[in-house]
């Protein structure tokens, strides 16, 4: 298990999670390299401490430069469009393509870093609302849990929309509640770029698929209980540990299962 301080390599680095993931990382103690697609942008959003990488996760070859020498990868990815801003091209692909590159990486070096990896609350709906978005999400934690490399998945509420009075922090799993609104749940931002880097260096988070919501209480003064008391998802399994099995590989698209195939593959290799 990874130990402090990490180079933690952001990607999603200039969002409005990933913003907040660069400023806790950085306040952990972690050297932060942040994957940008301007580099002007990400000069005036994040703070000077974070090292700019310039890259674009649909562009493959743009990738080997932030991923080298990273002992952790948070990714908080974020798609608005259709063609290479889709969520199948940056929320899916965009993953696959970080794994792909780290693989290539693995093969001289031993790289192996951690990962953390947001998706949303509701991954696990069947629908074709906000574009299939969710089903791609799911699809990226697939190709996580395939890698073999040890991973936390956050799938959090709705940003920002709890009360007050609601900080205290609940992880919940099996994905059961997907009505596709706040009503689901509600998590600061903040807590959300907490948990991802907490996660990085929770022994007790590896392997875990997790809801993120906030409840009315006091916010944790720790999460590693939190963490300790989630099952592990299965060993092998693509989906989360009590995910209802309402995807089965065999109608998945061919690219999909390809892409799956090749994951497997390096895995084992
Ligand atoms: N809103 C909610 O309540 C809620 C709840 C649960 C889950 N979510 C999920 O959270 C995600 C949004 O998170 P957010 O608010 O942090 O997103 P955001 O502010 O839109 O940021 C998205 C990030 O992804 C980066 N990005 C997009 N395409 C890229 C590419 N091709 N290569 C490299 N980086 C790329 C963006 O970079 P640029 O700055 O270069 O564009 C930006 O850093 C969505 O997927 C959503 O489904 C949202």
């Amino acid at each position: 298990m990874a130990t402090h301080p990490l180079t933690v390599l952001v990607i999603g680095a200039t969002g409005s999670i990933g913003r907040l993931v660069v400023a806790e990382a950085i306040a952990r103690g972690h050297t932060v390299r942040a994957l940008v697609r301007d580099r002007a942008k990400g000069a005036q959003r994040l703070p000077a401490d974070a090292e700019l990488v310039v890259g674009d996760v649909t562009r493959p070859e743009t990738l080997h430069e932030a991923v080298a020498g990273a002992d952790a990868i948070v990714l908080t990815l974020g798609s608005f469009g259709t063609g290479a801003s889709s969520p199948e091209a940056v929320d899916y692909a965009g993953v696959r393509n970080v794994l792909t590159a780290l693989a290539s990486l693995a093969s001289l070096d031993g790289a192996r870093p951690r990962v953390a990896l947001m998706t949303s609350i509701g991954a696990t709906t069947r629908s074709s609302s906000y574009g299939h978005l969710l089903e791609w999400k799911r699809r990226s934690e697939r190709l996580v849990r395939a890698s073999g490399l040890t991973y936390t998945i956050v799938r959090p509420g709705w940003f920002d929309m709890n009360g007050p009075d609601e900080q205290r922090l609940v992880f919940l799993q099996g994905d059961r509640r997907r009505s596709g609104g706040p009503a689901d749940g509600r998590v600061a931002r903040s807590d959300i770029a907490r948990v991802l880097v907490a996660a990085l260096t929770a022994p007790e988070a590896a392997g875990r698929t997790f809801e993120l919501v906030a409840e009315q209480g006091a916010a944790p003064s720790d999460l590693g209980p939190l963490f300790a008391v989630l099952d592990q998802d299965p060993t092998g399994s693509l989906d989360a540990v009590r995910d209802e099995a309402n995807m089965p590989l065999d109608t998945e698209p061919q690219r999909v299962r390809d892409d799956l195939d090749a994951v497997r593959a390096r895995a084992a290799a």
